[in-house]
């Protein structure tokens, strides 16, 4: 179906990350009925589109993005008629849903990996990527994402597979045109449903450079860095299309990629919608500024001008040619307001700040859960309390590296996932009223601050600053279709860039600094011909903005 109506450009997606959100049966984990039960606050906040990370049958190696059945529910989060209700309940109040499609690897205990691993003439053998060791060892040095090397022995036929995640997500062998029809299947089971689109898991990934080369190996690093033959491979575009035509182009549904490693060149090839592949894709350089060499647990501060840098190159490159997805967060991510922002005196400036700097730019706004009521990170003091296989096989590789304790826990306060994956904070009560039994992670101790029942409650609060900026965004075109300028490029914590279209204009100023910031002449002697749309803080005078003030002025 080719259809015009680009109806992704002007809305705005919330994801779920459902083992944290909502748990409806006491058993510690959240849940689709814990969903269904939000649905209303979530059209109060006013977003048009749910992303779902994976509620598919998993072992939970990697909470659900180690898929044993792709057409089945977790138990722990319902049934297949959960499912089919909540569905219905998010259309019938005019939302729509998109589901995680994970399909650059499975779980080792799908079916088809079970099959493949008995034997090398197995009808299931090639849906695997499988190697002769090369000298008794791994058949060639990449490392995997979650530490260790990226090849795992198996005895019974005496071959290595490969897993880019952890040793129970096995990657597929796209190059199989078997195993490619029976995805199309599956992606079509789910669309007849009537979901609403696809974010796909590291899609950028699946196909692999033939021969698969030994990387680069870093200075102090244990295992050679493969990315230049798996990130955006030679049969990308073909293996995208080939989906589009043969399952996308039937729906009248949005589809964002993952993309870790990709350009704004890469991305315009990715979503042009003349290609025919996906929509939007994430983008990662903004994720990475405050990483020093060696990864993201190199601990950087950020510099604003490299954060500004990089978002005028996105939004200006694929103006007109693609389209961006803008995201501060998401279940892989730190808080943004414990990142980029202040999340002591200025937290609730700091995060309505950061989120006009970002949803007044041009591309599809991502809010990821508590988001909205500025939710912070987390630092537990003993390993034992995390919970993500991320984190856990770092802090053992870094010990063995030489690392101590502190050094290591400093970076996961700074960066690991399970700051984004603590429960939601509903209320004041006992673990932030996500559950009434143990919940599967701790909360966030913050939860008595920071709860969405006292945001409901706060005409002031950080949950209202989103709501108003979802409405303006339906309210106002030139959000969606504007170009875009960066201003005062060299200023060292001032954000500010000019939105134009028709004979419209629109100027976002945003403080990244706890200090007071006096606007240059060339801005405030534009000022007087605007009027503000909206800001973070009581009117006063716009040419001195306040700690974490943003302004947003219209002409
Ligand atoms: C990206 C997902 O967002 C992340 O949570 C997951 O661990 C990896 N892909 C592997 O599926």
């Amino acid at each position: 179906m080719k259809t015009n109506d680009q109806w992704w450009k002007k809305s705005v997606v919330y994801q779920i990350y459902p083992r944290s959100f909502n748990d409806s049966n006491g058993d510690g984990i959240g849940d689709i009925q814990g969903i269904i039960e939000k649905l209303d606050y979530l059209k109060l906040l006013g977003v048009d589109v749910i992303w779902l990370s994976p509620i598919y049958d998993s072992p939970n190696d990697d909470n659900g993005y180690d898929i044993r059945d792709y057409q089945t529910i977790m138990d722990e989060f319902g049934t297949t008629a959960d499912f089919d209700q909540m569905l219905e309940e998010i259309h019938k109040r005019d939302m729509k849903l998109v589901m995680d499609l994970v399909v650059n690897h499975t779980s080792d205990e799908h079916e088809w990996f079970v099959q493949s691993k008995k034997s090398k003439d197995n009808p299931y053998r090639d849906y695997y990527i499988w190697r002769e060791g090369n000298k008794g060892k791994e058949p060639n040095n990449w490392g995997s994402f979650f530490s260790g090397s990226a090849w795992d022995y198996d005895e019974t036929t005496n071959e290595y597979y490969l897993h880019l995640f952890s040793k129970k997500q096995p990657d597929l062998n796209w190059e199989n045109p078997k195993l490619r029809e029976e995805v199309y299947d599956m992606m079509k089971y789910w669309l007849d449903k009537g979901i609403d689109g696809f974010r796909m898991d590291v899609i950028n990934m699946i196909s692999k450079q033939p021969g698969l080369p030994d990387g680069v190996l870093g200075e102090g690093q244990l295992h050679g860095d493969g990315s230049p033959f798996f990130m955006n491979g030679p049969r990308i575009h073909e293996f995208l299309q080939e989906m589009n035509q043969e399952v996308l182009s039937k729906y009248p549904i949005m589809t964002v990629g993952e993309m870790p490693g990709t350009t704004p060149d890469d991305a315009i090839l990715y979503t042009n919608p003349d290609r025919n592949e996906v929509n939007m894709i994430f983008t990662f350089e903004h994720m990475d500024l405050d990483s020093a060499p060696g990864g993201k647990w190199n601990l950087k501060p950020l510099n604003l001008v490299e954060l500004k840098e990089n978002q005028t190159k996105w939004q200006t490159a694929l103006h007109n040619k693609g389209w961006n997805s803008l995201y501060w967060n998401n279940h892989d991510q730190p808080r943004i307001v414990s990142r980029f922002g202040n999340d002591k005196e200025y937290r609730v400036k700091s995060a309505k700040m950061l989120a006009a700097c970002l949803h007044f730019m041009q591309g599809t706004p991502y809010i990821y859960q508590g988001e909205e009521i500025g939710m912070t990170n987390v630092a537990f003091t003993s390993l034992e309390d995390y919970r993500d296989i991320e984190t856990i096989n770092m802090y053992h590789e870094r010990k063995l590296l030489g690392f101590t304790h502190e050094e290591i826990m400093t970076s996961i306060y700074a960066k690991g996932r399970d700051n984004a994956r603590t429960p939601v904070q509903w209320d004041d009560s006992q673990h932030g009223g996500f559950t009434s039994g143990t919940p599967w992670i701790k909360t966030n101790p913050r939860y008595k601050e920071i709860n969405v029942k006292s945001a409901l409650e706060d005409p002031q609060s950080i949950f209202y600053f989103y709501q108003k900026l979802i409405s303006l965004r339906k309210e106002m075109d030139i959000i969606v279709e504007g170009d875009f300028q960066l201003l005062a490029k060299n200023h060292p914590t001032l954000f500010a860039y000019e939105r134009k279209w028709k004979n419209e204009s629109l100027l976002v100023l945003c403080n990244f600094s706890a200090n007071e910031l006096v606007l240059e002449e060339e801005l405030t002697s534009r000022i007087p011909e605007y009027k503000v749309l909206l800001s973070n803080y009581e009117a006063g005078n716009t040419a001195v903005l306040r700690p974490y003030e943003a302004v947003v002025l219209k002409k």
